[in-house]
């Protein structure tokens, strides 16, 4: 496979650190509205938290941190909200660029963004090209994403291939419709605070084997003890992909 973060990591690989981790960082309206603030307030103090898992998944040796931060879907709520993300977005892009280029970071957007306002669209543009030669974490941000839509793209990607000549309908294999993902990476580990048990249409392809942890704490109180809680939460699991346990415990003698 292309990308060396979809070779597992046996449990013999060090302290078993998730290559891939995604979060889906739910919970900011409720945590507002808990304080008799607007859903917005929760957004903003949301950004914090995005702050402190970048520097927990650098620290840690996380390889790639996917974060879901608007989905297809969320065009759905009411129009003042919506416009208060987007310049959220705007506002957090302006002032992270310059620590995420001096922190080594590789900064990249997936998702259909060309719905996004023209300064949205341009900082992400600037974010992602004064980042582009970082060798560090690798910083994905899902925005207007959804897995559906990801698939979809993929589809009509390797259709157009097919159609030019470049490729065979035989060559469509599950490698080439990974790599054909706007994120090509399984996700080894998957968090989602808000304590809701669903994907909400994130990474649906990436998640086929990663393990989940599902946390009550509202994104917004999100810190490194409950980055570590997923992460310890992480080690004890044994990561079958198929086979039986005894199979996984020869494997590691
Ligand atoms: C997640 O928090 C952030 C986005 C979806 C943009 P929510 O806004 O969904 O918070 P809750 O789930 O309503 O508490
Ligand atoms: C998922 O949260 C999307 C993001 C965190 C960006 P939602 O709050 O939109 O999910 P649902 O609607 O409760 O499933
Ligand atoms: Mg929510």
């Amino acid at each position: 496979m292309s990308n060396d973060l979809n070779t597992p990591i046996c449990p013999e690989d060090g302290d078993r650190v998730p290559a891939h981790v995604a979060i889906i960082m739910d919970g900011n309206g409720r945590w507002a509205q808990k304080r008799g603030q607007i859903r917005l307030a929760g957004h903003r103090a949301g950004v914090r938290s995005v702050r402190r898992a970048i520097e927990f998944a650098g620290r840690h040796g996380i390889r790639q941190l996917t974060l879901f931060a608007f989905s297809s879907e969320n065009w759905k709520r009411p129009e003042t909200e919506v416009s208060g993300l987007m310049e959220l977005f705007s506002w957090a892009l302006s002032n992270e660029t310059k620590h995420l280029a001096d922190n080594n970071i590789r900064f990249r957007v997936v998702g259909d963004t060309s719905r996004f306002p023209e300064n949205v669209q341009t900082a992400i543009s600037e974010a992602e090209r004064v980042t582009s030669g970082n060798t560090g974490l690798r910083l994905v941000i899902a925005a207007n994403y959804g897995g559906r839509w990801d698939i979809a793209r993929a589809v009509q990607l390797l259709l157009r291939r097919v159609q030019a000549g470049e490729i065979s309908v035989a060559d469509v294999d599950e490698d080439l419709v990974t790599a054909s993902l706007a994120v090509a990476e399984d996700v080894d580990l998957l968090i989602r605070t808000g304590g809701e048990r669903r994907i909400s249409n994130f990474l649906l392809w990436q998640l086929a084997y990663s393990e989940i942890y599902i946390s009550d704490v509202l994104w917004p109180d999100f810190d490194s003890s409950v980055f570590q809680a997923a992460l310890d939460y992480y080690r004890g699991r044994e990561r079958r992909f198929g086979r039986t346990s005894e199979q996984v415990q020869e494997r590691m003698l």
